[in-house]
């Protein structure tokens, strides 16, 4: 029997918007439900779904950030309007008094009533009044439309209950997304839960982590699932917490990311779990587990290194792999001491940001102590053109002067954003003697060609 299809839209990383399109357009997998009419928008991709197609999309996808479920979507002049559009909802067929919820509001600055990611004012504040965008000048308050969609879904639940149901804003059951631009309110039921880069995995981070889906959308930027299927080594020098290294460990082993972790769509009612379990089922049949490629880290900071380690070895056990597969590796070393480890291989990194966090000089090393970036930057170009010839060499950054500061030139560099932050991904190809490529412009490709 065909089920239903709904409107859904996953926001993700901007930039990332044509990796999602390719990974939503391999879903369905084994005919397990549809997935149809992917396309994208900036900030994410709009595309319509069965529930299977929406487990599938939400267990599956490595750059989305989550899957909102699209309720309604109509045109508004104050908060009563945006109250009666929530109040018309049937709540109580989506879910239970005993789940507990949360309103998220997002007000775009421009006439797109999708959600994107690094356009918006974000709901919650801190503490205090948002700015609100001039597109919804005329609503009172951003908050106060807030408080008006909590009381259309309790007074929703109390006509048809007597009771209403408990607000979490903390770790909620469910979420509902009120996007408003300046004429349309569209509401949508999230059936990711927290957000899709939370995998489970990650406890423990350093000051600067970068996202697990963008971690994977470099990852794949730079063909990562191909070469490592040709063998190659992989290797991040600033390695954090590890992000990189275990995306890239469950990517070539075509594991699911969401396998280790629950989702939203478990609590509402329409959902039909019996297929959930097929499609877990399916996911875990999937993993191919082959030897790993040489996957290594390296970070100056011992704190870090162990961090590293232990996130790999949760991730190791969240998602079931054998005790005996051999895991990525992670060692203390200063990247611009760091040796190659095989003659050749690839580089993916985000090396410490200005904005974000200072670099840290290694006071034990033969080099002078680098006191700066500039310093580091230097030294670590100078050891990639003495030791990584063959080696291509992808980093992400805001620094947009990236290129001159390590004196390469870069053969690819593709505009992406890292949470707010706007930032290149540069691709510099090691030859012997030093990097002899023209520089390129901007690329508007999604894709990275390999070497
Ligand atoms: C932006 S963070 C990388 C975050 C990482 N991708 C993650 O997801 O956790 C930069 C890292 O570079 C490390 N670092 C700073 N100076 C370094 C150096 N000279 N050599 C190696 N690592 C360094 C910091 O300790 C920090 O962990």
């Amino acid at each position: 029997m065909s089920q239903p299809l709904f409107f859904c839209f996953a926001p993700c990383p901007r930039g990332l918007e044509g990796l999602l399109v390719q990974e939503l357009e391999t879903l369905p997998l084994a005919g397990l439900g549809q997935v149809l009419k992917v396309t994208p928008a900036p900030g994410g991709v709009s595309f319509q779904a069965d529930w299977a197609g929406i487990m599938q999309a939400n267990l599956w996808s490595r750059c989305a950030s989550r899957i909102l479920l699209r309720l309604d979507k109509k045109s508004y002049r104050n908060e009563q309007d945006i109250y009666d559009i929530a109040l018309a909802q049937p709540w109580t067929d989506w879910f239970d008094l005993a789940n507990d919820f949360k309103v998220d509001l997002t007000a775009l600055t421009g006439r797109r009533a999708a959600p994107t990611e690094g356009t918006r004012t974000k709901q919650p504040p801190p503490a205090g009044k948002r700015t609100k965008p001039a597109s919804v000048s005329h609503l009172q308050s951003l908050d106060f439309v807030t408080l008006r969609v909590k009381d259309a879904v309790c007074d929703h639940f109390r006509e048809r209950t007597g009771q209403r149901p408990d607000i979490n804003t903390q770790h909620p059951d469910i979420r509902i997304h009120v996007f408003l631009d300046d004429i349309s309110c569209t509401l949508y039921l999230d059936t990711s839960g927290d957000a899709l880069f939370k995998r489970g995995w990650r406890l423990e981070k350093g000051e600067a982590p970068i996202r697990e889906n963008l971690a994977a959308g470099l990852l794949q930027l730079a063909n990562w699932p191909e070469r490592a299927a040709a063998g190659l080594t992989l290797l991040d020098p600033f390695c954090g917490s590890g992000t990189l290294l275990v995306e890239a460990m469950l990517q070539q082993l075509q594991v699911a990311p969401g396998l280790a972790r629950s989702f939203a769509f478990e609590c509402l009612r329409p959902c039909p779990l019996e297929q959930w379990q097929q499609v877990k089922q399916q996911a875990r049949q999937q993993i191919q587990l082959q030897p790993l490629n040489q996957i290594h880290g390296s970070d100056i900071d011992q704190k870090m290194v162990y961090r590293a380690r232990r996130n790999i070895e949760r991730a190791a056990i969240l998602y079931g792999l054998p005790e005996n597969l051999p895991l990525p590796t992670v060692a203390m070393s200063s990247a611009d001491e760091k040796a190659p480890p095989a003659p050749q291989g690839l580089i993916i990194c985000n090396p410490p940001y200005g904005e974000r966090m200072q670099v840290q000089a290694n006071r034990d090393s033969v080099h002078p102590a680098p006191e700066e970036t500039d310093a580091l930057f230097s030294h670590w170009a100078t050891q990639l053109k003495r030791h990584y010839a063959g080696w291509s060499v992808y980093v992400i950054s805001a620094d947009m002067q990236l290129p001159k500061r390590l004196r390469l030139k870069e053969s690819q560099r593709l505009p992406l954003f890292n949470g707010p932050l706007e930032c290149r991904y540069f691709r510099f190809d090691m030859v012997s003697g030093s990097a002899r490529h023209k520089p390129s412009q901007d690329s508007a490709n999604p894709g990275m060609t390999p070497a």
